[in-house]
């Protein structure tokens, strides 16, 4: 059976659901990997020192984490350097004591408060965008992609304008190319916009660094670069830092807001709720981050030898955890397909768990409860007005269109839209 083809990326809840019944601890040759989808070994993994999130030379999952050696040619190089530096300073690739250290320094950066002094711009900018789109619309290029990179712009005190979100965008997504992937097989183009890419990242990380003009010297950055000696980023770690939450901090959030709304269309009656009770609105989100899952999986490997679900996982093993599948697993979460707003156990795994818990996790709330709720007051009549698309992306659930419409005249019959609507939507019966 294959487990990362075309079939799950069309419905991975049902393809790793069916794992999870009949093979929970699965060995796979086509990731060469544990396939882990059971919650409670999910959570277990997460919590476990003996497994490590650093990324080995020549896994699957990531470029190699060495620099390239003498007899790389130029080009791999180059296309390598800007990779390497991040793998290997980025605190979401790090074990203890590097996790410990680079963990305390940016989470003093990522105070509540800061969090927090963040909802009115997330309010002005969403505002901004809906009144730009008008009452047809595409939820993902209007809203879900451009709102997370303008607020991450603002984060780090760069304000960005929509060319620059944009280029900045694109800088991330090149970035990205050579991950997974042998080097060698990077066509010429892909080859030019990767090392393009990491160019432009390292001129944005520069701009953040110096232009910091009126910024004040406690906000996220200016609390990323305080501290002294060994208490403070090194120039790479500020770079893997900084792209990090570039990369962390937007196309989850493009997934959770895309397939936010397509949940949302499809419940009426929890929207009329909402108008009424919007002090729902921390639940639906946790709810909504539980079933879409936007980071699909993640990896661990064993640093020893770990006996799981009658398996014994050998030191060296490469582990997916499907945070999707552990998410809908039925032993934990009760009807785990439908949005339940009271349920009674909330723990779930979307923003991951233990060390290396989502240090985004409060912004990504925020962001999601802010841009949800002033879309759907301002477009109370909001209706599909076309076929949602999906991203070719197993890793990321992320829709790439949604059309919309929040016109009464409506110009497509709803049946057309309903039959569009992906299996895993609340509509499937
Ligand atoms: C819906 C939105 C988001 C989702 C679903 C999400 C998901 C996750 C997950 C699953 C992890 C754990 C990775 C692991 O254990 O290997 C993680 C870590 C992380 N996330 Fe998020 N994230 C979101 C938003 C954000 C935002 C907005 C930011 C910052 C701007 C962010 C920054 C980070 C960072 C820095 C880590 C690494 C923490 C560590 O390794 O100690 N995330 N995220």
């Amino acid at each position: 059976m294959e487990l990362f083809g075309e079939a799950t990326v069309a419905d991975p809840y049902a393809v790793f659901g069916e794992l999870r019944e009949r093979d929970p601890v699965h060995w796979s040759d086509e990731v060469d990997a544990w396939v882990l989808t059971r919650f409670a070994d999910v959570r277990a993994v997460l919590h476990d020192q003996r497994f490590s999130s650093r990324v080995l030379d020549g896994s699957p999952s990531a470029p190699a984490t060495s620099p390239p050696g003498p007899a790389a040619d130029t080009r791999t190089s180059r296309v390598l350097a800007g990779a390497y530096t991040f793998v290997n300073n980025s605190l979401v690739f790090s074990d203890p004591p590097q996790h410990t250290r680079l963990r305390r320094l940016v989470g003093q950066a990522f105070l509540p408060s800061a969090v927090e002094a963040l909802a009115p711009v997330v309010e002005h900018h969403t505002r901004r965008l809906l009144d730009a789109a008008g009452t047809r619309f595409d939820v993902v290029t209007d809203l879900a992609e451009p709102l997370p990179i303008a607020v991450l712009g603002e984060l780090l005190g760069v304000p960005l304008l929509d060319g620059d979100a944009r280029r900045l965008k694109t800088a991330c997504d090149d970035f990205l190319l050579p991950w997974g992937r042998d080097v060698s097989s990077l066509s010429d183009d892909e080859n030019r916009r990767a090392v393009a890419a990491s160019s432009a990242l390292g001129a944005f990380v520069d701009t953040v660094l110096t232009q910091r003009g009126n910024a004040a010297p406690d906000d996220v950055v200016g609390r990323l670069l305080a501290g002294e000696a060994d208490e403070r980023l090194t120039h790479e770690e500020l770079f893997a830092t900084i792209v990090l939450l570039l990369i962390a901090g937007h196309e989850n959030l493009t997934s959770l807001l895309g397939n936010g709304v397509l949940w949302l269309l499809d419940l009426p009656e929890l929207r009329a709720l909402l108008g009424e009770q919007p002090d729902q609105w921390p639940a639906v989100i946790d709810e909504l981050l539980r079933l879409i899952t936007p980071n699909q999986f993640i990896r661990r490997v064993a640093r020893e030898d770990v006996r799981l679900g009658g398996r014994t996982i050998r030191a060296g093993d490469a582990t997916v955890l499907v945070l999707a599948a552990a998410n809908r697993d039925p032993q934990h979460f009760p009807d785990p397909d439908r949005l339940v707003l009271d349920r009674t156990e909330r723990r779930d795994v979307a923003l991951g768990q233990g060390p290396h818990y989502c240090l985004g996790a409060p912004l990504a709330r925020l962001e999601a409860r802010i841009a949800l709720r002033e879309l759907l007051e301002r477009h109370p009549a909001l209706e599909p007005a076309g076929t949602p698309r999906y991203a070719p992306n197993l890793n990321l659930r992320m829709l790439t269109a949604l059309p919309v419409s929040s016109s009464p005249d409506r110009t497509t019959p709803s049946h057309e839209n309903r039959a569009a609507f992906p299996s895993d939507s609340p509509g499937r019966g």
